[in-house]
């Protein structure tokens, strides 16, 4: 069994998402015997931009396929992914691998596999919240992913620049609910 883990914020030591992913994936490991881990910092070692050679090397979608579960930390940038997280999906996003059109439509083909996604956000996005027209990372992911066949399961920590306090308390409890994911 194997855990490919992928961070991709580029706040290092004080990144929110780094925190609770590596929550998660201690959580899962504690819960599973013997699994392997891969971790990927896709900040440290960056995939460059998507262009037409780089399908050729398809060394990111064999790893993704390779594995059982996949945890990722997803920090919101200008309302969305990391241009780092971006590059890892365009080299997974393939026709035929990952997914495929049919006179149905499409239809994803990785399913099968556990994507939890550790999520974090400066300001409030959930439902009711002014700015929710303004979340384009968690709705991009779930897109992604069901497109693929994959139903993701997220760990949110929100509202993270409001003051010290709230952060605090805001990775705290997605934390708290890392505990739940290896039940
Ligand atoms: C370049 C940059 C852009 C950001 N854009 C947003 C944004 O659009 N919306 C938001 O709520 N927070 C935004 N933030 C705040 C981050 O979401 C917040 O700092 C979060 O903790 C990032 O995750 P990380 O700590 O794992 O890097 C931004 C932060 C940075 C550094």
């Amino acid at each position: 069994m194997t855990i490919l883990h992928i961070d991709s914020s580029i706040n290092g030591d004080n990144s929110a998402s780094r925190e609770v992913s590596s929550s998660i994936v201690n959580q899962l490991k504690g819960a599973l015997w013997g699994e392997k881990v891969i971790h990927r910092d896709l900040a440290a070692d960056p995939l460059p931009h998507l262009t037409l050679e780089a399908f050729a090397d398809t060394s990111t979608l064999d790893e993704f396929m390779a594995a059982d579960t996949i945890v990722i930390g997803a920090p919101m940038y200008n309302f969305t992914l990391s241009t780092q997280l971006k590059s890892w999906i365009d080299r997974l996003m393939v026709a035929g691998k990952t997914f495929r059109y049919t006179e149905n439509g499409p239809e994803g083909l990785a399913g099968g596999r556990r994507v939890i996604i550790a999520i974090a956000r400066g300001g409030v996005y959930s439902a009711d919240a002014p700015a929710a027209a303004l979340e384009h990372l968690e709705t991009y992911l779930r897109g992604v992913f069901n497109f693929m066949g994959i139903e993701p399961e997220f760990v949110i920590a929100e509202g993270l620049n409001l003051s010290p306090d709230h952060r605090v308390a805001a990775i705290e409890q997605a934390i708290g609910e890392t505990f739940r994911l290896a039940a």
